[in-house]
């Protein structure tokens, strides 16, 4: 057991209207998680981040307004949890900085985010970064620094932030190789069993689909949307499928068992889907109304809203984040020049903190288990994907043994460990770089 309370940290993008999806997906699990005993929990609205795809102020500022007022509505405690706004938190940007000047670039190239609008370029023939601000590449050591800023031990993130969490863990081990250890490494705390709301029209609800039933419509309009649910042409006294059927499953989001074993039953006893509807529409509005009046209260004052936001920042300001980069300064050496430095350190002189080259293993977002070689924070082989870590450590582990010696690289066809293909040379890595890093390796070993 570790000896303080596990701090587990999350940040919303502020750039949107919280809709049923994001509410039954991540607000109402994340508040429930938050009232457990032994966690301490950090909740901000990642306002930074929205700046890289949003540019029109007004919707910045609306929707921090927004997403605020919809946490603390719908039950987060200030007085229990860390809630603050990003942007208030100057040590964030600072740390992001120091960082950056650690984050292998070639880590960023790799970013998901950042290579799907590269190959959205190369599929309309574009250039390969028209359009790409530099916000968009730089996003995941910012995210960096809001995780390690706190030290947060858990992350809860969707699938799609994995990668993230990965990098925050990589730019935070290689700050600790070269200044000392500063920085506990985040775990990924993967939501295996959140529930994706199905949309309007049947598809994952989500703002890029234009599907979604915003939380808080007003009670008419809720009930407009939720009659638009796509439903199949059975008529009345017809038996209905629940598989497949968004109306079910958004009803089960919202219902006890028992509510959801009646719904079962009523589909097959051909319930017509106007009624289907009524109940989804009456079972959903039972509880999102108390939550309504309360955020249209709080909405109507953002006074409020801003004052706790900018004492959550003062109070984290004053008793971490300040004095942390206080020592971070000192550690990377941007210090008082009359203090003369450790002797340790003035021996030591430029490139004796350099790494030896590194195999990471990691999970992909596939659920297969991959590594890759790492050397100095450039990439140089990229593994295909195995069935468990086991499998994939084996291979590492032969690698290092034998790979100096028994690699081989066929051009276009990877590289290979005898019949074994074991995975692809990153971007711009000649065969010979891999082979001299796996011989430091077989150094080692003999
Ligand atoms: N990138 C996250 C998302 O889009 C939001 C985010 C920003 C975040 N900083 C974070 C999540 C730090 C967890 C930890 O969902």
């Amino acid at each position: 057991m570790s000896p303080h309370p596990v701090r587990v940290l999350t940040g919303i993008t502020t750039s949107g209207t919280p809709h049923l999806g994001n509410y039954v997906g991540a607000i109402r699990p994340a508040i429930a998680a938050s009232r457990s005993a032994d966690v301490e929990s950090y909740y901000f609205l990642a306002d930074l981040h929205a700046l890289i795809k949003v540019q029109e102020p007004a919707r910045v500022q609306r929707s921090t307004l927004e997403i605020a007022a919809t946490w603390l509505a719908c039950g987060l405690e200030p007085e229990r949890v860390c809630f603050y706004r990003q942007s208030d938190i100057p040590e964030i940007t600072e740390l992001t900085w120091l960082l950056t000047c650690v984050a292998g670039k070639g880590i960023l190239n790799r970013a998901h985010a950042y290579k799907a609008a590269v190959d959205r370029n190369r599929a309309e023939g574009e250039d390969d970064d028209a359009g790409i601000n530099a916000g968009l590449f730089m996003y995941p050591v910012l995210m960096s620094a809001d995780i390690l800023l706190f030290n947060a031990d858990r992350v809860p993130v969707g699938r799609d932030q994995i990668q993230h969490i990965e990098m925050a863990r990589d730019f935070g081990q290689r700050f600790n190789h070269l200044y000392g250890e500063h920085f506990r490494l985040p775990e990924v705390e993967i939501e295996e069993r959140v529930a994706t709301l199905p949309g309007l029209d049947g598809r994952k609800m989500s703002k890029s689909y234009d599907n979604t039933i915003p939380l808080f419509a007003p009670r008419a309009e809720l009930k407009k949307l939720i009659f638009s649910i796509v439903t199949d042409s059975k008529a009345p006294g017809e038996p209905k499928d629940t598989e497949g059927s968004a109306l079910f499953q958004l009803y089960r989001a919202f219902a006890s068992e028992e509510e959801t074993a009646r719904m079962r039953q009523a589909y097959a006893e051909g319930i017509a889907w106007g009624e289907a509807k009524q109940q989804l529409f009456e079972r959903i509005d039972v509880e999102i109304a108390p939550l309504r009046a309360r955020y249209e209260a709080l909405i109507a004052r953002p006074q409020d809203i801003e004052r706790q936001l900018c004492a959550g920042a003062a109070r984290l300001r004053e008793q971490i984040a300040t004095p942390f980069l206080r020592r971070l300064r000192e550690a990377v050496g941007l210090r008082d020049l009359a203090h003369a430095p450790a002797e340790a350190e003035a021996d030591a002189g430029a490139g004796a903190a350099q790494a030896p080259p590194q195999f990471k293993q990691y999970r992909e977002s596939d659920g297969r288990f991959y590594f890759k070689l790492v050397d100095d924070d450039r990439v140089l082989l990229q593994s295909v994907g195995h069935d468990s870590p086991r499998d994939a450590g084996q291979l590492i582990a032969r690698l290092k043994r034998e790979g100096s010696a028994e690699l081989h690289h066929l051009a276009g066809q990877g590289v290979h460990l005898g019949q074994h293909l074991v995975g692809h040379l990153a971007e711009g890595v000649a065969v010979e770089e891999l082979l001299e890093a796996l011989a430091r390796f077989a150094a080692d070993e003999a």
